[in-house]
């Protein structure tokens, strides 16, 4: 499996404003982090879909290395 690039080693941290989804960038290549921009195509990532509600406050992962998608669990401190 292809590696994610590394976007940065931290997490972005996300203050939702309704209720949707977000759909979170997996492979690093977006330019609009943490979110899917469509970079993916030709790769084998595919962006993860999450169910959000407004007012939530989610630490998105910046690393793309967590073992929690697409949140952030401390990995990049790892990197
Ligand atoms: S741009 Fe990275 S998963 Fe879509």
């Amino acid at each position: 499996m292809a590696e994610p690039e590394i976007a940065q080693k931290s997490p972005y941290i996300h203050k939702v404003e309704e209720d949707g989804n977000l759909a979170w960038c997996a492979c690093g290549k977006s330019q609009k982090q943490p979110f899917c921009d469509g970079s993916h195509k030709g790769s084998e990532f595919r962006p993860i879909i999450m169910d959000v509600k407004a007012g939530e406050t989610i630490a998105f992962c910046g690393c793309k290395h967590t073992g929690n998608a697409p949140r952030c669990d401390g990995t990049h401190s790892k990197l």
